[in-house]
């Protein structure tokens, strides 16, 4: 939209303002008297909204040192480009944060479904040991209803963010989690040739591109046992093959190996996912072998 001040309705849409009261020529003021200002257009209400950076608490911002495309500015603007993938719990949506003419990033943004009436098949088990502090909470979860279900999205996402963050930190490979905003989770987008990263299920790996992908998967779920956690959800629809790299994803059911009580199972499950599309694409891996492994750097 478009606002007409006095017929200066083409004027630049980012002018120098200078705090010139008495007409002083610009080039005369000192220089840290002079600042920018950004005259905006109206976001588009449907597509746009002011970066919820600033607006987010500092915990629920990414962990430190930052990547340098991280847009941290307080004049920058957050636009929608569309969904990426619908999925049972959450929907991955595209978003672009920048300042008009200044850098910019497209992120991935999964969000937690909150509101409609299907219930996750990721419950019971995952949560075992995990408490919910507020009863009004505890109880709008157990009957289902709007209230508990947002509630229960929240802790979906906020749980996810956990995992990013802690797994970001240990140098797993995961996407780096940017911010966290109630169900919204912002990370970076893991891409080929600008495009989403494909799961590892739709590739087909030369022999020597397979065998370094099961020695990276390796490796992480090793760095994983050895500090006690399992990923519990992991499988070749849960990896992106990004070029020669891969990048371990959703993982808001990540859960201790030791504290919950079916942790071994899900890291039995983990190696028999992973190991059963490596062999099927023909590297002998055997699932016994790499679970007796990790759980040897458990110990
Ligand atoms: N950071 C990312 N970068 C690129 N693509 C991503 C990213 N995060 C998610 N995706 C895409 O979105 C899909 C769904 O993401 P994710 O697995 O985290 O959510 P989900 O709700 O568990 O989905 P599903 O039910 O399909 O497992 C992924 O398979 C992947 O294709
Ligand atoms: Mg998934």
């Amino acid at each position: 939209m478009t606002h007409d001040f006095d017929g200066f309705a083409d004027a630049p849409r980012f002018e120098r303002f200078t705090p010139s009261h008495d007409g002083t020529a610009v080039d005369d003021l000192d220089p840290s008297f002079v600042f920018d200002f950004h005259a905006y257009d109206d976001l588009e209400s449907d597509t746009q909204r002011w970066s919820t950076w600033l607006s987010v608490e500092p915990l629920s911002r990414g962990p430190e040192p930052r990547p340098d495309w991280v847009v941290t500015s307080q004049g920058a603007i957050d636009t929608e480009l569309g969904i990426l993938k619908t999925g049972k719990e959450a929907d991955v949506f595209l978003l672009e944060r920048g300042e008009p003419g200044g850098p910019s990033v497209v992120m991935a943004a999964k969000r937690y479904r909150g509101e409609e009436t299907r219930s996750f098949h990721r419950s019971g088990a995952y949560t075992e040991g995990r408490k919910t502090r507020r009863s009004r909470d505890a109880r709008a979860m157990a009957r289902k209803s709007a209230y508990g279900r947002t509630v229960a999205a929240g802790q979906w996402a906020w749980a996810e963010w956990e995992a990013l963050k802690r797994l970001w930190v240990l140098g797993v490979p995961v996407p780096y989690p940017v911010q966290i905003d109630g169900t919204e989770i912002l990370m970076e987008f893991v891409t080929v040739d600008g495009d989403g990263a494909p799961r590892l299920a739709q590739t087909r790996p030369e022999p020597a591109l397979l065998e370094s992908y099961f020695e990276q998967l390796r490796e992480a779920m090793a760095e994983l046992a050895r500090h006690g956690l399992v990923h519990g959800d992991l499988s070749p629809y849960n990896i992106l093959a990004a070029g020669d790299r891969l990048v371990i994803i959703d993982l808001p059911q990540m859960v201790d190996l030791v504290g919950n009580p079916q942790g071994m199972d899900f890291l039995l499950r983990d190696c028999a996912n992973v190991c059963g599309w490596f062999r099927a694409r023909g590297l002998e891996v055997d699932e016994h072998e790499l679970y007796g492994e990790l759980l040897a750097h458990a110990w």
